[in-house]
């Protein structure tokens, strides 16, 4: 039986953060429960401070299913296991999970819904383990990463910004006759790149899934040059890696931070193609722009989707897990189902056939090529 539950944003922001927390307040009010928002991810929870428990009611998400942001703040450097403690003027990593829950359960609420991607998702079923009475999970991340579902908030609005910058630099590298390298976020998945890359028509786009040669992207610039296009787009995703090389990253995993950083690998391919070319070549990084703003429609009805299910799978089931989506459906998917595992772009996928029948480059085969298993046909 329900009757007060938590609810809280963990990990990097994205785009619908608070169409869920809405959805989860209003649908939860409905239903007679008491909500309350917890701080920067558990710290609310952890530090007994004035205003790190807020208390949620319909006025306090008025107006919010447009906000980027989340109204109750977040945090990758609050993991409860290794909680950044004040020790003598030094942080020291604590385990402060048993806290959490003892001050959960004195507190009396029943259930927690967690917003949050892998790692805040990873947290919540360890949290589960050792005593939280029960955690819904809801799916953020603009990477759309997470195993167990087909898509995750916040991703359609990073592809709708991403698309919107490879547009703009369409008419400058045309009227320079340059080649623009432009680097996205994603992780250690291709899907922005490969989305935003598709929808703004790029040149070439490189994934972390496929290894690119950069004598294929070069080959791609020459091509278009030889045909009358004197400029081209390169789309690279942040954890594109050259063949037999490394993924590039800015900063290394830190003592409290969740994850290493990665970043710098446009500008490597940028400096190479104007090498190798001989063509002026520009990069950019548009890092977390993508994270920002409001939502587009599509992601505000998938977080309002989202929150609503939390609910309903609180009332109507006893058990914890993430909300999930499988086509238009929308199911309660096992938290050890998601935990840990990183959902990449198949080779298979439909989207890069999309890409190969229309001449796209993916840094690893010739202009043209096209691989995988044809479109399966029903005769119906
Ligand atoms: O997971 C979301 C994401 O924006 C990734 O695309 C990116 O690699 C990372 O977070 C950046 O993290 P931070 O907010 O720590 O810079």
């Amino acid at each position: 039986m329900i009757r007060k539950i938590a609810v809280n944003t963990g990990g990097g922001d994205a785009p619908g953060l608070n169409a869920v927390i809405r959805a989860v307040v209003l649908s939860a009010q409905q239903r007679g429960w008491e909500v309350w928002g917890i701080r920067q991810g558990y710290r609310g929870l952890i530090e007994e401070q004035e205003g790190g428990l807020i208390p949620l009611d319909r006025k306090a998400v008025r107006g919010i299913t447009h906000l980027g942001g989340t109204i109750l703040g977040s945090t990758n450097r609050g993991d409860p296991f290794q909680y950044p403690r004040a020790v003598g003027g030094e942080l020291v990593p604590t385990d402060m999970s048993g806290k959490l829950i003892d001050r959960f359960k004195e507190l009396g609420f029943d259930a927690l819904v967690a917003i949050g991607g892998d790692g805040s998702l990873r947290l919540a079923a360890k949290l589960l383990e050792r005593g939280l009475p029960r955690v819904i999970g809801v799916p953020k991340t603009i990477d759309n990463d997470l195993a167990g579902t087909d898509v995750t908030f916040g991703f359609q609005t990073a592809v709708a910004t991403a698309t919107d910058a490879i547009d703009k630099l369409h008419s400058t590298a045309q009227a320079h006759e340059r080649v623009m390298v432009v680097e996205v976020m994603g992780r250690y998945a291709g899907w922005i790149a490969l989305h935003a890359g598709l929808a703004g028509t790029a040149d070439a786009i490189l994934i972390p899934e496929i290894e690119f040669d950069i004598e294929r992207v070069c080959e791609k610039v020459r091509i278009r040059e030889e045909r009358g296009q004197p400029f081209s787009i390169i789309v690279v995703a942040e954890g594109a890696r050259p063949k037999g090389g490394t993924m590039q990253f800015r900063t290394q995993k830190g003592k409290f931070s969740e994850h290493a950083v990665l970043g710098g690998i446009a500008e490597t391919v940028a400096q190479q193609i104007q090498e190798l070319t001989g063509k002026e070549t520009r990069s950019l990084v548009l890092g977390h722009l993508q994270r920002g703003g409001t939502p587009v429609a599509s992601d505000r009805l998938l977080s309002l989707r989202l929150g609503a299910a939390a609910t309903h799978y609180l009332a109507e089931t006893n058990h914890s897990g993430m909300v999930s989506v499988h086509g238009l459906a929308l199911e309660l998917t096992p938290l050890e189902e998601v935990a840990g595992k990183v959902r990449t772009v198949p080779f298979d996928s439909d989207l890069l056939r999309t890409g190969r029948a229309l001449g796209v480059c993916f840094g690893d085969e010739p202009e043209g090529a096209l691989r995988g298993a044809p479109p399966s046909v029903r005769l119906t």
